[in-house]
């Protein structure tokens, strides 16, 4: 769906993005995780041929994006970070506007009611809460039904409850083919939604995998116990896959002195600090 072939961009003389390569699958999520400044926005902007200015070869769905007309983006749908939406219009004309610049688009009303709008539609947007303006911005994204969407940081902001709405409407949006690409500096978001995840940081892709690979990749496993000791509660760790050469543990369990045993896998964030010695927030 997406192939970016020795990319390189600067916004100064200094070059930001260099010798950048990657592929998208079809109807795949593919994230990018990376800290606050490390370039996830703009690599969005050049795929959604926004930055024309880059070298090397960039093709979106069959197009290369500096070269993109209008007729690319009947294909490709945009929620950006900040909600981009007019204000003193209601939920319904913003949708019943945007619909209008594309060729074909889908009805309104079920749109807004798979987001829980249908009854705040005639409410001016500048009275809708954060959340609500997300979801709206979120639908205006899919008015035409792309086969290709990008998501800017599509939780950022938003309190659990909404996050949640937002994050199962991209899974669904994955189970009906649509091929996605999103953003986050949120490891919980990329471990949870992402096929793939690329690292990012300073313009550069440190990794690129299934979160399940980038962690079984890297560290192991532990477990942490506490047992019984001399009538007070003591603890041990281990790595989860040396269990037998731990005498303790071993000693602790044929007495039968343990009161709690748990094993740990590294999360995304402790992968993404041993890979680029950077922490994600
Ligand atoms: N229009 C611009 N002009 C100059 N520098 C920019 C511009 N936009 C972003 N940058 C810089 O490029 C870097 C990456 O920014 P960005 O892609 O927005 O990061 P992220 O989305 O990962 O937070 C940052 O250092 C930022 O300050
Ligand atoms: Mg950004």
């Amino acid at each position: 769906m997406i192939t970016v072939d020795n990319l390189n961009f600067s916004y100064t003389r200094k070059p930001f993005i260099e010798s950048m390569n990657f592929a998208v699958k079809p109807g795949e999520i593919f994230g990018f995780l990376g800290p606050s400044g490390a370039g996830k926005s703009t690599v969005q902007k050049i795929l959604t041929g926004l930055i024309p200015t880059y070298k090397g070869s960039v093709v979106v769905n069959q197009t290369e994006a500096k070269k993109r007309n209008s007729d690319f983006y009947e294909h490709v749908g945009v929620d950006f970070e900040v909600p981009s939406l007019f204000e003193k219009l209601t939920g319904r004309e913003n949708l019943r506007y945007f619909a209008s610049l594309y060729r074909h688009s889908l009805p309104i009303e079920p749109l807004l009611e798979s987001v829980g709008l249908a009854n705040e539609a005639d409410k001016k947007v500048m009275d809708y809460s954060k959340g609500m303006k997300s979801r709206l911005n979120f639908i205006k994204a899919l008015l035409h039904a792309p086969s290709l969407l990008f998501l800017d940081e599509p939780t950022s902001g938003l309190d659990p409850s909404n996050a949640r709405v937002m994050k199962d409407l991209i899974l669904q949006q994955r189970k009906s083919g649509t091929t996605i690409v999103l953003t986050t500096h949120n490891m919980y978001d990329a471990t949870e939604l992402c096929d793939r995840v690329a690292f990012i940081v300073d313009g550069t892709l440190c990794a690129l995998d299934t979160p399940r690979n980038l962690i079984m990749s890297r560290g192991a496993a532990t477990i942490t116990y506490s047992y019984r000791e001399n009538a007070q509660e003591c603890q041990g760790t281990s790595v989860l896959a040396e269990t037998a050469n731990d005498s303790c543990l071993q000693r602790v369990l044929q007495e039968n002195r343990l009161l709690s045993i748990h094993s740990s896998e590294p999360t995304l964030n402790d992968i993404f600090s041993e890979l680029t010695g950077r922490k994600l927030q």
